[in-house]
């Protein structure tokens, strides 16, 4: 029967023109015109269907519809091929800069501890850690401050009960580590404190503090003098110019705050408070204060980040606001 041998001699011209597979866009619509189009050879045995005896009509109409299938398959899983490798490999322009994916950064005030803690751990301080809710006597009588010492007052302290407080230092720490452990020792110790004072851009309710402690037979004022100088040139850079200036503190004495000289602001900056640890202190935790001698320190890390970089507001510290983190 003839229109079922053109069947077939459609069917093996497809086969051949479509393997290979041509790989450009027109090769493939000018196969797909030929066997499909409007006017192509598909098309054509359809419309020749007629000249078909009747009775033969369904058996060369089933023929037909399992050719187009045919044809139609191959087309198809060409088309989800491509549509795979253009999603890899893609029509992209290798010219076009490359996508930025967002990239987390460390919060400016984990970066300045980070810094801190290194300066101090290269000379031989270790890190340790205190509680933040603390007792009356950790936070303020071990340290020598008096009963009545205005630090206490609720203004700057905020109470859980009259015996418990926020620490509103991390000085705290230096009496557990002193009833914990015997002399000698080198800690610097960083955390959370708290203090009840009226927000603005210079202070907030809570703030970090890094506590440094060192204790052994001939710690001098000189060592703390070499120690601070040292971690102020390291911290700020080899130029800064620095001063040590007469302070008070209960548990110092002789106390002392550091202060650096700012060329922008052309003042002296205070950056730290410091001092010889009291025979007071040594006293309440058992340490002999003829034998042992010590220095301390402390310094609010928000303070110097902001001193370093130029920060003009405490408050942004605390507000996740990406464009200011962004910058860091
Ligand atoms: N605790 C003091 C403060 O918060 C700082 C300090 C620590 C001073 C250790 C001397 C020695 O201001």
């Amino acid at each position: 029967m003839k229109l079922k041998e053109s069947i077939e001699s459609v069917r093996n011209s497809f086969r051949t023109d479509s393997d290979p597979f041509p790989t450009d866009k027109q090769s493939v619509e000018s196969l797909r015109v030929k066997y499909l189009g409007r006017k192509g050879l598909v098309a054509g045995l359809f419309s020749s269907m007629k000249d078909a005896s009747p009775k033969d009509r369904p058996m060369v109409g089933k023929l037909l519809n399992e050719l187009k299938q045919e044809i139609n398959s191959v087309f198809n899983s060409y088309k989800k091929i491509t549509a795979s490798q253009q999603s890899q490999y893609g029509e992209s322009d290798y010219t076009l800069p490359g996508l930025k994916f967002p990239v987390g950064h460390i919060h400016p005030l984990q970066q300045t501890l980070e810094d801190i803690k290194s300066i101090f751990m290269n000379i031989g301080f270790s890190v340790a850690y205190g509680p933040e809710i603390d007792d009356d006597f950790h936070n303020f009588s071990a340290l020598n401050f008096p009963p009545d010492h205005p630090a206490r007052d609720m203004q700057d302290t905020f109470f859980i009960d009259p015996e418990t407080v926020l620490r509103t230092h991390t000085s705290n720490v230096q009496i557990h580590l002193m009833e914990e452990q015997d002399p000698p020792l080198r800690y610097i110790v960083p955390g959370r404190v708290y203090r009840n004072e009226a927000i603005s851009f210079k202070s907030y309710c809570l703030f970090h503090q890094v506590e440094g402690i060192y204790v052994d037979k001939h710690v001098s004022f000189a060592d703390q003098k070499g120690i601070l100088e040292y971690f102020v040139k390291r911290f700020f850079g080899p130029d800064t110019k620095m001063r040590f200036r007469p302070s008070f503190f209960p548990f110092t004495e002789p106390s002392a705050e550091v202060d650096i000289w700012s060329k922008k602001r052309g003042q002296w900056l205070e950056i730290l408070g410091c001092g010889m640890v009291d025979p007071e202190v040594f006293n309440s935790v058992n340490y002999d204060p003829d034998v042992w001698h010590g220095f301390a320190f402390g310094m609010g890390i928000e303070r110097i980040c902001m001193l370093k970089y130029g920060i003009d507001d405490i408050r942004l510290f605390y507000q996740g606001d990406m464009r200011f983190l962004e910058q860091f």
